[in-house]
């Protein structure tokens, strides 16, 4: 038995949800272009778990309920008010928030495709009540519940912000939350799947999911690029900063890819809106300087953006707090792990792979007196 380190060209399950061929992702057979170019973030939910387009009123009732079932207990809200909010992360935040959601469902255990779709609803719905909720509580407000006629991306930042938001700011938001929705088997995805192939539940699936999507070498990414731009300050600094990461071989985020080779399909849809949005509010200075950055370790490293590079300037653009890009990409990406979730459920097996020993050989146990 020999390892593959990070499990690198493993196939490990068949999925109709998503594939990367040839550096093109495809949703459900739809290339990314397409989708981001032409369809709401609730078409592409509705797609990833039916693997088809809805027709229109089979839309319009996702639609009513996503926004039906967008409240929150009190009791989640409550907890945040205990946190020490001047230091938590809104990941961590969000991850026991989606456990306690749990808690609070009724029908958490019941396993029946019915309820599983019910409590996928649910998630969706509520996780960008409970993010946005978060947010307002830590700057002293109260959490804003949302207009049932807004769709979900206007709806996302009229609650964050509490006002609604410009056509551009919610065609922007739309497309990011489309491309990020689904990825095959990324690691959170994966990691949805690993949990729930034990028969436990969707809350559990997705609360391990985001402690997976925390880290910064997947999506915790997007928040470390803007730490990066806010470092370098301004773009004649770039050269130095990047170059001196670089000579200290250490990782530029927002770069490289496990398995896109010639560059990330996604990204080129957020260098847009990236010039676009940072030009409207009046920084262009940060695009200048992504794009300056990504000349140089596209130039030195052969190495494309990937999603989180432009994503960041993006999200800066929309008045987002930079530690909630993270959890913005958990509100995207709740509608492919649940989709995965369900597609693991329908045709499950313990997923459970083997180590290489790599350890010492039989040893026999010595008392504790004689070591
Ligand atoms: C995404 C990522 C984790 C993929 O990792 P991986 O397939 O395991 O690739 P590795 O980390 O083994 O990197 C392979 C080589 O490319 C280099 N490399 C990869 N990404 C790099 C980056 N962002 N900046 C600089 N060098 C990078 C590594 O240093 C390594 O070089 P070496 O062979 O000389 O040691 C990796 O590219 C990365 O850490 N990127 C930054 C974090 C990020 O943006 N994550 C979001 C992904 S969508």
């Amino acid at each position: 038995m020999t390892a593959t380190r990070g499990l690198e060209g493993i196939v490990a399950a068949e999925s109709k949800i998503s594939s990367i061929i040839d550096d093109t992702l495809t949703y459900v057979g739809y290339n990314i272009d397409d989708l981001t170019d032409n369809a709401t973030f609730e078409e592409v939910v509705y797609l990833l778990w039916h693997t088809r387009l809805p027709k229109e009123d089979e839309l319009a009732e996702l639609t009513k309920q996503l926004a039906e079932n967008a409240d929150v207990p009190q009791a989640i809200f409550d907890q945040f008010k205990t946190y020490p909010l001047d230091t938590v992360h809104p990941m961590a935040a969000l991850r026991s928030a989606v456990s306690l959601l749990g808690v609070f469902d009724e029908e958490a255990d019941d396993m029946s495709p019915e309820a599983n779709y019910r409590k996928a609803i649910r998630l969706q719905a509520k996780i960008a009540t409970v993010v946005t909720g978060f947010s307002r509580i830590r700057r002293g407000l109260e959490p804003i519940a949302p207009k049932p006629e807004l769709g979900y991306a206007a709806n996302f930042l009229y609650m964050l912000h509490g006002k609604e938001p410009e056509a551009i700011e919610i065609e922007a938001f739309n497309k990011a939350l489309v491309l990020h929705a689904d990825h095959e088997l990324n690691a959170s995805t994966f990691t949805a799947r690993v949990c729930v192939a034990t028969l436990s539940d969707v809350y559990s699936g997705v609360t391990a999911a985001i402690g997976a999507l925390k880290g910064p070498l997947h999506g915790g990414a997007n928040e470390q690029v803007m730490k990066m731009l806010s470092e370098i300050g301004s773009i004649d600094n770039v050269e130095s900063y990047i170059q001196g990461k670089l000579d200290n071989k250490e990782k530029i985020m927002g770069f490289g890819h496990r398995v896109y080779r010639k560059g990330d399909p996604r990204a080129k849809h957020l260098r847009v809106m990236s010039e676009k949005l940072t030009k409207l509010t009046g920084k262009p200075e940060l695009y200048d300087m992504s794009v300056k950055i990504h000349d140089m370790i596209v130039g030195q490293k052969g190495l494309p953006a990937n999603v989180d590079f432009f994503s960041a300037s993006v999200y800066d653009s929309l008045g987002i707090e930079h530690d909630l890009f993270t959890p913005i990409f958990a509100v995207s990406r709740t509608s492919g792990w649940v989709a995965h979730i369900l597609e693991q459920y329908a045709n499950n097996r313990l997923i459970r792979p083997r180590a290489e020993y790599v350890g010492p050989g039989m040893q026999k146990y010595v008392p504790i007196n004689e070591r």
